[in-house]
């Protein structure tokens, strides 16, 4: 049955609920967000985002100021209110092993059984292990109310942080697992617009639409752990980490793109997700399937080991007392994202070494004080750098890219800087005195 105006829910108000919410009543839908946290609901019916995503509170504001956004924690009037309800709660890891927490999707899950009595369509888009959705289904077939008709689709997300709402409107694919072809004529209408830009479109079934979103993440994570992998050769030998990178990317079938070596990758997605790959496909008895994501989460880890030895080597391996400017804490920049930031824990393993650790980040510095009070958190670069032993830029805001080797070089008490992410001009920054290095280097001072 299709209805007259969609009537779409978006449960779990986060990064990935806030923005799909507020880009479906862009769409003209009339939507209701979901969550449990009165004060995120409060906040975000204010037209006030809780975190930073360009483009989106402009978004959001727009479209509750229109009514056709506003935000419950009432289960009741969702099911009475809404016909498709997305599920974009969380899969964070859990505390006692690398598998992904689903106690989120069955409360949501659980409590719209609860409520509905008539037909209806559950799209998850959270981040789950194969084999989710087709338990969910047999827990609708089980518990849904009588008299109630629900099919359940998976519709997973790719977009990344920083791009939120342009990934959500103009996605570079779109992909919906049906149960019997069950909900596809609902999912095409309401992408009809997104679908109208030739958007690709895959149809599929429930298991391989959860897949495609794993394999995608695990694939990135992959690409940026083998070239950080090249980087520890290169840093060991000598050679160029940036130019080999180039030179394999022209090769379209490899592609340039993700193969930037650096302090490796962080953010609430790829580290969880590919832990919880190889969580899932070991429950699955194929042990040694997924092994090789191991071993990409290891090289990952130790860009942050070598971005902390190379600053001991610098200041005469002794790191107590040292004063250190950290320029950027979130995992990438255009986002105020800590979670599992490689750069915040480079912070936080130097000021545990005995460093004084000075922390300036265009956003994130609310955010890392939340996590790690004991830093020395500032408003300016200029302000993190004054009498530094030693400058770190560790996430590649435009601003840092800016930075002047002169005007940076006038407060700090030593000119030596370590480039996490290979973003300042080496040979301009030499010429001004300052003694530095960055992955993928031969360094020896
Ligand atoms: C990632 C995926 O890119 C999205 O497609 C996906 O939807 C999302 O996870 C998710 O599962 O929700 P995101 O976490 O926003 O998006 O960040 P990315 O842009 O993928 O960057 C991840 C990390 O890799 C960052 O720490 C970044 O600094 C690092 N990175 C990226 C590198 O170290 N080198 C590169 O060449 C590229």
């Amino acid at each position: 049955r299709t209805f007259v105006t969609l009537r779409i829910s978006v449960i779990g108000t986060g990064y990935l609920g806030a923005t799909h919410a507020a880009c479906m009543a862009e769409l003209g839908y009339e939507v209701i967000g979901v969550d449990v946290d009165k004060a995120k609901l409060e906040s975000l019916a204010a037209g006030i985002l809780p975190f930073h995503e360009p483009g989106l509170p402009e978004l959001l504001r727009k479209n509750v100021a229109s009514g056709r956004l506003r935000f419950t924690d009432d289960y009741e009037d969702v099911a009475a209110n809404a016909d498709i309800h997305f599920i974009t709660v969380g899969t964070p890891q859990r505390a006692d092993s690398q598998s992904a927490d689903l106690s989120y999707v069955d409360g949501a899950v659980d409590s719209l059984l609860e409520h509905i009595t008539g037909d209806a369509l559950i799209v998850g888009k959270s981040t789950v292990p194969v084999g989710t959705a087709r338990r969910l289904s047999e827990k609708i077939a089980q518990d849904a109310k009588p008299g109630s008709n629900i099919a359940i689709a998976w519709n997973p997300e790719f977009l990344r942080e920083g791009f939120a709402v342009k990934d959500t409107l103009r996605p570079d694919r779109l992909v919906y697992g049906l149960e019997d072809g069950r909900g596809l004529e609902l999912l095409r209408e309401v992408y009809a617009s997104v679908l109208a830009q030739d958007v690709p479109e895959i149809v599929t079934d429930l298991e391989t639409a959860e897949l495609v979103k794993v394999a995608a993440n695990a694939f990135l994570a992959t690409k940026i752990s083998f070239i950080n992998a090249f980087a520890e050769v290169t840093e060991t030998v000598g050679g160029n980490i940036k130019t080999l990178a180039d030179a394999i990317g022209h090769d379209k079938r490899i592609g340039r793109q993700f193969l930037n070596a650096g302090v490796g990758f962080g953010g609430g997605c790829l580290p969880k997700d590919i832990r919880a790959l190889q969580a899932r496909v070991s429950e699955l008895g194929l042990t040694q399937t997924m092994g090789f994501l191991g071993e990409v989460d290891q090289i990952n880890l130790r860009r942050r080991d070598r971005v902390v030895s190379l600053a001991s080597n610098m200041l005469g391996n002794e790191l107590a007392g040292k004063h250190i400017c950290v320029l950027g804490v979130t995992f990438k920049p255009n986002s105020d994202d800590v979670r599992d930031s490689p750069a915040l824990d480079i912070a936080v393993r130097l000021y545990n070494a005995g460093a004084e650790v000075s922390v300036y980040d265009p956003e994130g510095n609310a955010n890392a004080a939340g996590r790690f009070p004991r830093l020395n958190y500032v408003d300016s670069h200029q302000e993190a750098a004054r009498n530094a032993d030693l400058t770190l830029v560790l996430t590649e805001w435009q601003e840092f890219r800016d930075l002047d080797p002169n005007e940076l070089g006038e407060v700090v008490a030593s000119k030596m800087l370590i480039d996490g992410r290979n973003v300042l001009d080496r040979p301009a920054w030499r010429e001004q005195g300052w003694v530095m290095t960055g992955p993928g280097e031969y360094f020896e001072l």
